[in-house]
């Protein structure tokens, strides 16, 4: 059975892959054979470029992990990868044509698989690109996956989502993700970092996110994120901060029924709201 492509946010073009190859999960093999040797090089030089800026930027945990993603010197096999997490963590990567619907994503997650776009960006794109492709998946997310906290609440997003899903809240969860999982920042002993993969997959973001005096940083609050919109073709005017894994994982931990029930009761906010009294 073929499934339909899916578009989140705003975009005006359709989405590239080729959801042809999928299957009823939306998952699909790598098509290893597909890279040219210039996709290949153009892995390298993202790797490369964005390795530098890590130090002093990106979170313990992601520095320690990103070997385990294997040689920089070009696309790695999803299933050499696999091994190594796997035995990390239990969890593994599988491919998909591009972005997937939420219900078989939340299912996906909910088993300890995550999904990654096998394709890569062109080189016209190199410095942005806004859906996300391989480089971003791989590089940006699968290194939490071996950190045993990071993962299992990876699994209880997951899970989460799918409850969400029965309350009609997708999209007040989508928030959370959003400024954790793709651009949450992480107060450490030596100082602010970097562990949403969104951040981390860019070099420009990587460097605002951390450094910049420009945007606000505000400790995570579930309820503030859920108000929150975003905007997903610019950087985020607002950062959430949390300071440990674990303090991830127990915040997030309540049922959200009567969470998401509270903030519909009150107004959403914009990307670039200050903080407002409660
Ligand atoms: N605790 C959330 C619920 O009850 C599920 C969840 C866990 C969501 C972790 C996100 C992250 O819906
Ligand atoms: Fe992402």
């Amino acid at each position: 059975m073929a499934v339909e492509p899916v578009v989140y946010g705003a975009s005006e073009r359709p989405p590239r892959g080729d959801y042809a190859r999928a299957g009823a999960d939306y998952t699909c093999a790598q098509d290893y054979a597909a890279y040219s040797a210039a996709d290949h090089d153009t892995y390298r030089r993202l790797y490369v470029r964005q390795a530098a800026l890590l130090p002093g930027r990106a979170c313990d945990a992601f520095i320690s992990a990103l070997p385990s993603l294997g040689a920089s010197s070009h696309i790695p096999r999803f299933e050499e990868i696999n091994e190594r997490l796997h035995k990390a963590t239990g969890w593994e990567i599988v491919g998909v044509p591009g972005l997937i619907p939420e219900v078989p994503f939340f299912t996906l997650l909910a088993n300890r698989k995550f999904p990654v776009t096998d394709w890569i960006r062109r080189p016209q794109e190199f410095d942005y690109i806004v859906e996300p492709d391989v480089f971003h998946d791989l590089f940006g997310h699968v290194p939490l996956l071996f950190n045993p906290i990071f993962a299992d609440h990876m699994q209880q997003y997951g899970q989460g989502g799918l409850k969400a899903d029965g309350l009609d809240a997708c999209e007040l969860l989508s928030r959370l993700y959003w400024y954790t999982v793709e651009f949450g920042l992480i107060q450490q002993a030596d100082g602010l970092r970097a562990y949403g993969a969104g951040i981390l997959s860019s070099p420009g973001e990587l460097q605002y996110a951390v450094e910049s005096p420009e945007p606000q940083r505000l400790p995570l609050d579930i309820e503030r994120v859920m108000r929150t919109r975003y905007k997903i073709d610019s950087f985020q005017q607002t950062y959430f901060v949390i300071d440990s894994f674990k303090t991830l994982f127990e915040k997030t931990a309540p049922d959200f029924a009567p969470v998401y029930a509270r903030v519909r009761a009150m107004p959403e906010l914009a990307a670039d709201a200050r903080p407002v009294a409660a």
